[in-house]
C-alpha cells in the first residue's frame, strides 16, 4: 500500500499510455418513437409450500424496443427482469438456480480485478437475495460461485418482514458485468400484516425494475473499457438510454385507481429521480426493507443503485389522460389512464406498520470506517477501500450475534457511496459534515456542521444508506439472524469490483 495515495477527493492521476480503443457507434435515442411497446410485466412464480423452483440462467435475446433488432442479454430465467417469485414471510422458499450459461464472456472480463483473475473460470455465477435475512451458506457469498452446467439450491427461510427483494449475480469480480448483461429480478416478499392493509393488489400491484444501458445503433450492449486493453476496468458506467422492466419508453394501461408500485434500481451506476409532471405528488409507503411506519407524501424520490421505494400513484382524478413518469427531466415511461370510471376498494391507511426508531444507546459498540480511493497512477486508476483494506485482508468488522452497533460511515471521496450490508437491516441515524483536511492530517473526526436527521423516506428500515460525499453517515444495526460471514459494500457495481467491498462475520453470542 505504500506506493498507494490516499486521494481524499477526486484527485485523478493521469493514466499511462492509453490504447486507442474503438468506442462502437451509439444509438441515439431520441430517434426511436416513444411509448409504442406495453410494459412487460414479469411472470409472477407462486411457489407451493415444499416445492422447489428452477431457474435457470440463460443466454437470451429481447427485444428492448419496437424498433430495435433483438439484443443478446444473459437472464434469470429467458428474461430481463427475470420472473418476480412471490413468497411469505415465515415460510421457507426454495430455488435451485442453474447455470446454462455459455462458457465465454461476451463482455469485457478485467483480469487484474480480485477474483477475476486469469487463472479463473471466465463465466462464474452466484446468486444473491439481495435484502434476504439467510444464513450464509444460502446468502450467495462472492466466492461461492458456480460454472454453467451446475447448479445450487439456495434456501431461503424468510424470517423477517414483508419487503421488496431482489435477487442478482454476485460472482467476485464480474458481477457488474452479470447484472449488466441482465442477471436480476425480483421477490415479493409478503405477510400477513401488510397483507391485512388493503393496499392496491392483484393487477394494481406492479414491479419496476429501472436501470441504463449503452446501446448501440445496432441495439446491442456496450460496456464500456478504460482504454488500457490488458484492464479494461472503468469506474462508473452511464447508459444512453433508460429501461423500465427491459424496455426502452414503454406505455402502461391503467385504469383511473390507485396503483402500487415497487420500484428497484438495478442500475450499476446510475442514480434515478423520479418524479410526475407538473410536481404532482403520490405516496411513497415503503422503502428498502419494507413499509414506513406511514406513508409519505412526495413529489419526487431519489434513488440509488441497489435501493427501492414502495409508490402508491393515484389516477383517479387523471381518468382519459397520459401522464408520464420521470427520471431528471426526461420521461423513461408513460401511464395511459383509461376514462372509464372503476371502483377503487383499495386504501392506504394512516399508520402502515409499527416502527420505533432505534435508540443509539442500545449500541454496544461503535466503528468508525472510512470509504476512500486510492491510487498508485500505475496499476490500478482507481481503487476505492472500505477502512483502507482490501477484500482479501483479514475480516475486521466481526459484531456478534444480536449486538447493536453503530457504523460511522466516512466518505473522503467526491461521490455517494450507497453502502449495503447483506444480511441485516438497520436504521440511518444522521450525515453529518466533517472536514476532510483535519481527518487527512490527524485522523480526527472534526465536524463542519450539525447533524441531520434522514428524511421521512429513509426513516424507515434500510439495507442500504447512500453516504454522501464529505459526510459522516451513521446507522445503527442490529446483528440478528445468523452466524457466518456476509459482505459489505458501495452498490456502484465498479465500485465494489475494485474493491469497495468486504467481508464481515457474525460471531456466535
Ligand atoms: Cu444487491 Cu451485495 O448486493
Ligand atoms: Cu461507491
Amino acid at each position: 500500500m505504500e506506493r498507494m495515495v490516499a486521494m481524499g477527493g477526486d484527485g485523478l492521476c493521469p493514466h499511462p499510455a492509453l490504447d486507442v480503443v474503438k468506442r462502437p457507434r451509439l444509438l441515439d435515442p431520441s430517434a426511436l418513437s416513444p411509448f409504442v411497446d406495453p410494459l412487460p410485466v414479469p411472470v409472477m412464480l407462486r411457489p407451493r409450500m415444499g416445492e422447489t423452483l428452477r431457474i435457470a440462467m440463460r443466454a437470451t435475446e429481447q427485444r428492448l424496443h419496437r424498433d430495435l433488432p433483438p439484443t443478446p442479454l444473459w437472464t434469470y430465467g429467458g428474461s430481463m427482469p427475470g420472473p418476480t417469485i412471490e413468497a411469505h414471510s415465515g415460510q421457507v422458499l426454495r430455488v435451485d438456480w442453474q447455470n446454462r450459461l455459455p462458457s465465454k464472456h461476451f463482455l469485457p472480463i478485467d483480469h487484474h480485478l480480485c477474483g477475476a483473475e486469469e487463472d479463473q473460470p471466465e463465466v462464474r455465477t452466484v446468486v444473491h437475495l439481495h435484502g434476504a435475512r439467510a444464513p450464509a451458506a444460502m446468502d450467495g457469498y462472492p466466492a461461492d460461485w458456480f460454472v454453467p452446467g451446475n447448479s445450487r439450491l439456495q434456501v431461503y427461510p424468510n424470517r423477517q418482514d414483508a419487503a421488496t427483494l431482489w435477487y442478482h449475480d454476485h460472482a467476485m469480480g464480474i458481477n457488474r458485468l452479470n447484472m449488466y448483461a441482465g442477471m436480476f429480478g425480483a421477490v415479493l416478499l409478503r405477510d400477513a400484516h401488510e397483507t391485512s392493509l388493503g393496499l392496491p393488489q392483484g393487477e394494481q400491484e406492479i414491479p419496476l425494475f429501472l436501470c441504463d444501458r449503452l446501446l448501440t445503433e445496432e441495439g446491442q450492449l456496450y460496456y464500456p473499457v478504460s482504454g488500457r486493453h490488458d484492464a479494461p476496468w472503468v469506474p462508473e458506467v452511464f447508459g444512453n438510454v433508460m429501461l423500465v422492466n427491459g424496455a426502452v419508453l414503454p406505455y402502461l394501461q391503467v385504469q383511473p385507481r390507485r396503483y402500487r408500485f415497487r420500484v428497484i434500481n438495478a442500475a450499476n451506476g446510475r442514480f434515478f429521480h423520479l418524479s410526475l409532471p407538473d410536481h404532482r405528488p403520490f405516496l411513497q409507503i415503503g422503502s428498502d426493507q419494507g413499509l414506513l411506519a406511514a406513508a409519505v407524501r412526495q413529489t419526487s424520490v431519489m434513488l440509488a443503485p441497489g435501493e427501492r421505494a414502495d409508490l402508491v400513484i393515484d389516477f383517479t382524478a387523471l381518468a382519459g389522460q397520459q401522464i408520464s413518469l420521470i427520471n431528471d427531466a426526461l420521461p423513461i415511461m408513460q401511464f395511459r389512464v383509461g376514462s372509464a370510471p372503476v371502483r377503487d376498494d383499495s386504501v392506504v391507511p394512516a399508520v402502515l406498520r409499527e416502527l420505533p426508531r432505534m435508540p443509539e444507546s442500545a449500541a454496544s459498540r461503535t466503528r468508525l470506517l472510512t470509504l476512500d480511493s486510492y491510487s498508485d497512477c500505475v496499476a490500478e486508476p482507481m481503487l476505492m477501500l472500505l477502512n483502507g483494506k482490501r477484500w482479501k485482508d483479514p475480516v475486521t468488522e466481526n459484531p456478534v450475534l444480536d449486538s447493536t452497533e453503530i457504523w460511522s460511515l466516512l466518505n473522503l471521496t467526491s461521490d455517494t457511496h450507497p453502502i449495503h450490508l447483506h444480511m441485516v437491516r438497520f436504521q440511518i441515524l444522521d450525515r453529518r459534515p466533517f472536514d476532510i483536511n483535519v481527518w487527512m492530517a490527524s485522523k480526527t473526526v472534526y465536524y463542519i456542521g450539525p447533524a441531520q436527521p434522514p428524511p421521512p423516506d429513509e426513516q424507515g428500515w434500510k439495507d442500504i444508506a447512500p453516504a454522501w460525499p464529505g459526510m459522516v453517515t451513521r446507522i445503527i444495526v442490529r446483528f440478528d439472524g445468523y452466524v457466518g460471514r456476509y459482505v459489505w459494500h458501495c452498490h456502484l457495481l465498479e465500485h465494489a469490483a475494485n474493491e469497495i467491498m468486504r467481508p464481515f462475520d457474525v460471531l456466535p453470542a
